[in-house]
């Protein structure tokens, strides 16, 4: 092994999320428990390993008490990862009004709030405010921290304000910013009211990053047509100074599940779950219980199925894991009742008195647990509406390479454009093209199945969430070397 003068030294790495990868749960005074977050960000982020990471982060819990917030800091610390202590009004009107009421929906088409999502423009413009405060304490925390050379990563639409932030503060510090959801069509970003502020801040950071070359071209034609810059094939220009725009499309640690098929306990949880559903075919999905994910569409499109093929009734079973997220704001509250409704409505309908068509779960499963439904899983079903890549269905796809499951995959996911053609694609909102997908799914012949799944395998586990980090990480500093560069001449 090498001797430590050998060793490369490691790029030192600020990763700065809204949502640390573990979520703190207050057990008593002094202690904590640590829990994996959920979501497509942390998922792939916790694939990262091959750098000097610190993680810096809101816990997701309120921390109000000086001594809370040192034996917190200290809990994290292990973790690597830097506590933003968040205080209740700011996570009320940063994280569930501004970030989740009003860009969550805009950048997945949903539009800005109608009805009784109305947001006044006096609240508009106070959660707009705490966006900004939100952001710059999220800095401040960066600059405690930051050490010369390091490169900060920003990540996602909770801070856009970021790396305006930090530039202001440190011009020569070098800034990158990764988008996780799409960046819309310029006609959508065009509706939000700041618009051009948010643009702007963005435009702070030396590189800007996207899952795909869709949301990066979106990009910059809001730059070009709400700000009047200019576009150039590297990026966008503003007198003189260019901000790189490029995509990055994300990855797993495809690894880790892979090799925890090999466990015996998850072993023995493939065996009882076979056994469990033996003579049935399982159909699965597992979601963020999030508008965007297209439950309810994707439920009656399993009815319709249902409806449509009365042989099938009972030789399928369709699981939905439904992770609770968000659940201070309103119209997440409305989607579990009305996803309770739609399931219960066909229970009775299609259930004998030994078995349900639906199996619905209110709950995240831990991870072993997860690995072993994905693998005895014959049809997972990813419908989102609008999704920034999805990782559920890269997860599915390192867990099958012994049964060669189908996937139904929506084509207004990211991931479409990687695991199109392995998968089945579908139109999420039409639902009599889901329910005929599933058909084909559950009566594809093996031969297919088995050279879909090969397509699929190979882009899981060959783009990785490391390799991801890679290349970001490096096209980062290249980015401010040339830079430099340009300026010296
Ligand atoms: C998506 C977002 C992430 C977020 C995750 C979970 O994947 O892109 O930034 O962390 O959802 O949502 P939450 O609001 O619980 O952090």
């Amino acid at each position: 092994s090498e001797s430590p003068e050998e060793r490369p030294i490691r790029q030192r790495l600020l990763v700065v999320a809204n949502r640390l990868p573990v979520s703190a749960v207050r057990k008593g005074e002094d202690s904590w428990s640590l829990e994996i977050s959920a979501g497509g960000l942390v998922s792939a982020l916790l694939g990262v390993k091959e750098f000097e990471a610190r993680w810096i982060g809101w816990a997701g819990v309120n921390v109000p008490d000086e001594g809370g917030k040192k034996t917190l800091t200290e809990a994290l610390a292990e973790k690597r990862c830097i506590p933003v202590f968040l205080d209740e009004e700011t996570v009320h009107q940063y994280y569930n009004g501004y970030c989740n009421n009003i860009l969550w929906p805009l950048f997945h088409y949903l539009g800005l709030p109608q009805e009784d999502r109305l947001a006044t423009t006096r609240s508009f413009q106070s959660q707009f405010a705490a966006y900004k405060k939100a952001n710059q304490m999220f800095a401040d925390v960066v600059l405690e921290h930051y050490e010369e050379g390091d490169v900060v990563w920003c990540h996602d639409y909770h801070l856009m304000f970021l790396p305006k932030c930090l530039k202001d503060y440190n011009s020569g510090m070098k800034v990158g910013w990764f988008l996780h959801t799409p960046f819309p069509s310029s006609e959508i970003h065009r509706t939000l009211p700041s618009r051009s502020e948010l643009l702007r801040a963005v435009l702070s950071a030396d590189l800007v990053g996207f899952h795909t070359y869709d949301y990066a071209r979106h990009f910059v034609s809001a730059c070009t047509r709400i700000l009047g810059l200019e576009g150039t094939p590297d990026g966008v220009e503003d007198q003189g100074r260019v901000t790189r725009v490029a995509a990055f499309p994300i990855g797993i640690d495809s690894g880790r599940f892979i090799r925890a098929l090999e466990i015996p306990e998850v072993q023995e949880n493939i065996r009882e779950l076979k056994a469990r559903f033996a003579g049935r075919k399982v159909m699965l999905g597992v979601d963020r219980l999030d508008m965007i994910k297209g439950i309810p569409q994707k439920i009656l499109a399993f009815e319709k199925f249902l409806e449509e093929n009365p042989d099938w009734r009972d030789k399928v079973v369709l699981l939905q894991i439904a992770v609770p997220t968000r659940t201070d704001v309103p119209e997440y509250q409305k989607l579990t009742s009305q996803v309770h409704e739609i399931v219960g409505r066909i229970n009775g309908r299609f259930g004998t008195l030994t078995a349900v068509p639906i199996h619905h779960l209110d709950r995240s499963l831990d991870f072993h647990g997860l690995c072993a439904l994905y693998a005895i899983t014959d049809v997972a079903l990813v419908t989102s509406l609008r999704d920034g890549m999805n990782l559920v269905s890269y997860e599915y796809v390192a867990c099958q390479d012994s049964k060669k499951g189908v996937l139904i995959l929506s084509e207004f996911a990211g991931a479409a454009q990687s695991l199109g053609a392995g998968a089945i694609l579908v139109n999420p909102w039409n639902i009599t093209e889901v329910a005929a997908a599933i058909g084909q799914a559950l009566k594809m012949p093996p031969e297919e199945r088995e050279k879909r799944h090969r397509h699929n395998f190979l882009h899981v586990t060959t783009h990785t969430a490391q390799q991801w980090a890679e290349f970001f990480v490096s096209e980062l500093n290249d980015t401010v070397i040339e830079a430099q560069q340009r300026i010296r001449k």
